[in-house]
């Protein structure tokens, strides 16, 4: 088998839209190598997109996994829940700083996460309106890219957004953004545009992503928690590229 009959096949079978970034099609790995399916070995600086902490293989994972395999492969949590479940969101809830009681809610994707924020949020404060950053990135699900602030890649081509989503200039020096001004910005957008007493959620990502790998200033991240404090709002810290407590 060859990369380049797999690539063909994959071009036939699969739809144009997943993109793919390299032509190798992977065999095996182990820890930070992988061989591809013609026995060339690399090392794997992108490990699925930095979500394979331990390493391919890692012994304690396939332990772990053999295990539940022999147990039970997919009950549904929501019909028959199981221990394991819950231990999760317990050691998670631990992980989260601050000293007061937290939950887990387990979706399948980032875009989900996000969606069930936006959605909790409006929920629980009966208000529309959301504001994020340009250059900020949550997801290509229609809330998601509404929230992203990049029209392309991800918005072109795909019609209206979700309505009531506001966008405010994210910090960054090389751009010649100053804290100052993001803060500036939002103040003008409830001064000028959108009552803050319709705001539902303010969304962040402490370390912007796809718009270039940009730190929020911890003095942003104070002023929009002071914010949000202030007016009522709920403050949503996107972490599905960070990672919180990596
Ligand atoms: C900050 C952020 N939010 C949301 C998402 C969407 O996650 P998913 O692709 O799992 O839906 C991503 C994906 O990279 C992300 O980086």
């Amino acid at each position: 088998m060859s990369n380049a009959t797999l690539a063909s096949r994959r071009n036939d079978a699969i739809a144009r839209g997943v993109g793919v970034m390299t032509q190798v099609y992977a065999e095996r790995a182990s820890n930070a190598e992988i061989w591809d399916v013609e026995g060339k070995r690399y090392i794997d600086f992108a490990a699925g997109i930095a979500v394979v902490n331990t390493g391919h293989c890692h012994p304690k994972v396939m332990a772990a996994v053999e295990e539940q395999l022999g147990q039970f492969t997919h009950t549904c949590h929501q019909v028959v829940p199981y221990e394991n479940y819950v231990r999760l969101a317990e050691r998670l809830n631990d992980l989260v700083p601050g000293d007061f009681a937290k939950k887990t809610c387990f979706v399948t994707t980032g875009a989900e996460a996000v969606e069930n924020a936006i959605k909790v949020a409006r929920c629980y404060t009966d208000r529309p309106a959301v504001v994020a950053f340009g250059g900020g990135f949550h997801g290509r699900t229609y809330m998601g890219m509404s929230l992203t602030g990049k029209v392309r890649p991800y918005k072109k081509g795909f019609g209206a957004m979700m309505p009531d989503v506001y966008h405010v200039p994210f910090p960054v020096g090389l751009h010649g953004i100053s804290v100052d001004e993001s803060e500036a910005a939002i103040e003008q957008l409830f001064r000028a545009t959108l009552d803050p007493n319709r705001v539902a959620a303010v969304i962040v990502e402490p370390v912007q992503g796809e718009g270039g790998f940009y730190q929020a200033p911890v003095e942003l991240m104070r002023f929009i928690r002071n914010l949000c404090d202030e007016h009522g709002i709920v403050m949503i810290a996107d972490e599905v590229q960070t990672g919180f407590a990596r």
